[in-house]
């Protein structure tokens, strides 16, 4: 391949990356799958760049050999053991395909005449899913330190249907106190369900809210294997909750499982005593080092406590996205209430690098860019 046409391949294929989270099947035809590219720096999804953990890879192989059949026996394992790790009583947690899977049954249950509230910005598939659901969304903006105005939130709609935190939130990183996620569940309306979205919550120093799904009828904790473990692709959700809650959502999946080598891979995750505690250190070198060079450049950046952070150009941040897509570094798409801040996902420490010296090579230039 000729420097001109491997160039282009990149530009094109880094473009075609800031395409929407979902995808266009339709307009894709049949064509052949392509792998991701090598030299792509994906900084834009919040995934691992570590992928699932050796054993989960090799148990998932075993998981596929066995894919003939309907396999609920696993699954029943896998809660098990998710919950005698986590101290919860095996009848408060179901696993999904996906937590945003568990996130849209929530909201199909709960919200639609009742209103949803956020905040902004966060995580869009609550709004998007909310909007579908044709509920009313309130979207409150974080405080000066990022963190959920809980008053703000509680004060939106002393009627809603759904009250959203996630901590640490996407897209900042930042965390909400927990004495202030306590006082939205005490304070929030009858009936109305308080779901704390604990994606990102391994590579923080944060409490978990756990216990609360225990204590509370209507509290939803939800999990994901999609972040710290490195299974995005494979697909796995774990709700939190009372039982009755649980089977309120349910109706909703249409009692659908999670494949069977998910399954595996993630028991055998849950069975790597350190793989927590590595991933979360590594990423928090790897951050810290990143915000350290960003901020001795005179950059300000989100105070993160996640495998993302957000950095302010003070300015737009599409031109600087498009200039890094085309050097091959793809970063997380615009959030609307915060126009000048750019998202950026915690890659390893190689692309982190790359990362810095293609942003700070073009920030000088990057309110001229196109
Ligand atoms: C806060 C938050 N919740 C849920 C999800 C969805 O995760 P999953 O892959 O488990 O559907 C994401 C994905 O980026 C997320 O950022």
């Amino acid at each position: 391949m000729t420097a001109l046409s491997r160039r282009r391949f990149v530009t094109t294929a880094a473009l075609a990356a800031l395409a929407p989270a979902v995808p266009a099947w339709g307009a894709q035809g049949a064509g052949p799958v392509h792998s991701p590219r090598d030299d792509l720096v994906r900084l834009d999804y919040n995934e691992s760049p570590y992928g699932p953990d050796a054993s989960a890879i090799q148990a998932m192989a075993a998981g596929a050999r066995q894919s003939g059949r309907y396999e609920y026996e696993q699954q029943i394992r896998l809660g098990r053991l998710f919950a005698s790790q986590h101290q919860l009583p095996v009848d408060h947690v179901a696993l999904y395909c996906g937590s945003r899977s568990a996130l849209q049954c929530a909201l199909a249950s709960y919200a639609g005449a009742r209103s949803v509230v956020t905040a902004s910005p966060t995580y869009d598939s609550v709004a998007s899913g909310a909007q579908a659901l044709r509920a009313t969304v309130h979207e409150v903006p974080l405080t000066a330190n990022h963190a959920h105005d809980v008053g703000a939130m509680l004060a939106a709609d002393d009627q809603a249907g759904v009250m959203y935190v996630c901590n640490p939130n996407n897209p900042t990183g930042t965390l909400t106190p927990d004495a202030d996620i306590r006082r939205l569940v005490a304070e929030k309306p009858a009936g109305c369900l308080a779901i704390i979205d604990e994606a990102y919550i391994h590579f923080s120093d944060a409490p978990t809210c756990l216990p609360l799904a225990v204590e509370q009828q209507d509290v939803l904790v939800l999990r994901t294997f999609s972040k710290i473990y490195g299974m995005a692709g494979a697909r796995l959700g774990v709700a939190i909750g009372s039982p009755a809650l649980l089977a309120r959502l349910e109706a909703f999946n249409g009692h659908n499982f999670v494949p069977l080598p998910t399954v595996l891979g993630a028991i055998a995750s849950l069975e790597n005593p350190r793989l927590i505690a590595q991933r979360k250190a590594t990423n928090r070198q790897v951050l810290a080092n990143t915000m350290g060079a960003l901020r001795k450049a005179g950059f300000t950046c989100t105070d993160a406590q996640a495998n993302c952070f957000m950095v302010n150009l003070g300015h737009p941040v599409e031109p600087m996205r498009r200039a890094l897509a085309q050097r091959g570094v793809l970063v997380g798409r615009v959030f609307d209430a915060w126009p000048n801040w750019l998202r950026v996902t915690v890659g390893n420490a190689d692309q982190m690098q790359r990362f810095l010296s293609d942003f700070l090579a073009l920030s000088p230039h990057a309110s001229s860019l196109v």
